[in-house]
């Protein structure tokens, strides 16, 4: 049964380059066929490297997370999720294993502190001191701010993909200077993704795919709508005034 490891790191404000250099090293080190996502942001989800994995005749996938420390949450969610890919039709005779939290190996912590002895530290003379940029100081000139969850678990439901759509519709519909789109961790509905919270509105969509995403951006961002059938939580400052009194009158 050919084997295969998809390492999997939590990584969401590394770069594209630093990534590629991540990655270069996990394949080296593990000797057989292997590939590296991230679970959160852009780029394949674990379910998309799964499938890819299982489509290219692996029968035995060796799931490792990379990193010290791996956040625990993560560790504790992957189990169900890799259960969930092999209940999925024709997966359940793919043999699917999760590799150990690396913090486990005291060995490999006491190698990375090594760095601490390492020779080239790099000189802090002549750099000038400096808490940030001149352009860190003001936003951008807005009107909507659309928080977009890039979280693991909205990855594993399209997120990744989703971001990229987005911004997409968003310039084809002429409004991208007019959003400042950010993009988070979780948020909490993580079983809704891909979701987005719309402020100052204060509502928050489910947007599964293109034609969804094209609606909002058209029906709620163009035209001012509110598209209520892909909408599922309004935030509580923004719902009707007297229900909100209701809710925090004592
Ligand atoms: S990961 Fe997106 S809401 Fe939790």
């Amino acid at each position: 049964m050919s084997f295969a490891v998809l390492f999997v790191v939590s990584a969401h404000a590394l770069s594209k380059r630093a990534l590629d250099r991540l990655e270069a090293a996990a394949l080296s080190a593990a000797h057989c066929p292997a590939r590296l996502i991230r679970l959160e942001d852009t780029g394949p989800s674990l379910i998309d490297a799964l499938d890819a994995m299982r489509a290219e005749g692996f029968g035995r996938i060796r799931v490792q997370p990379l990193g010290v420390p791996f956040p625990e949450g993560f560790l504790a969610w992957l189990p169900g999720v890799l259960a969930d890919w092999r209940a999925r039709g024709g997966n359940h005779d793919t043999a699917l294993e999760l590799g150990p939290d690396p913090a486990r190996d005291a060995d490999a912590l006491r190698n990375l502190a090594a760095a601490a002895l390492l020779p080239d530290a790099q000189s802090l003379q002549g750099v000038a001191p400096r808490l940030g940029k001149p352009g860190w100081t003001d936003p951008p000139d807005f009107e909507f701010h659309l928080l977009v969850c890039t979280g693991p678990r909205c990855a594993i439901h399209g997120a990744a993909s989703f971001t990229h759509l987005l911004k997409e519709e968003l310039a084809a519909a002429g409004i991208a200077e007019r959003c400042l789109t950010t993009r988070t961790g979780c948020i909490y509905p993580c079983n809704r993704g891909p979701v987005l919270a719309l402020y100052p509105h204060g509502h928050w969509y489910r947007l599964p795919d293109r034609a969804a995403t094209r609606r909002f951006v058209r029906a709620v961002l163009v035209a001012g709508g509110t598209a209520d059938d892909l909408r599922f939580h309004t935030a509580r400052a923004a719902r009707a005034p007297d229900q909100h009194q209701q809710e925090t009158t004592p």
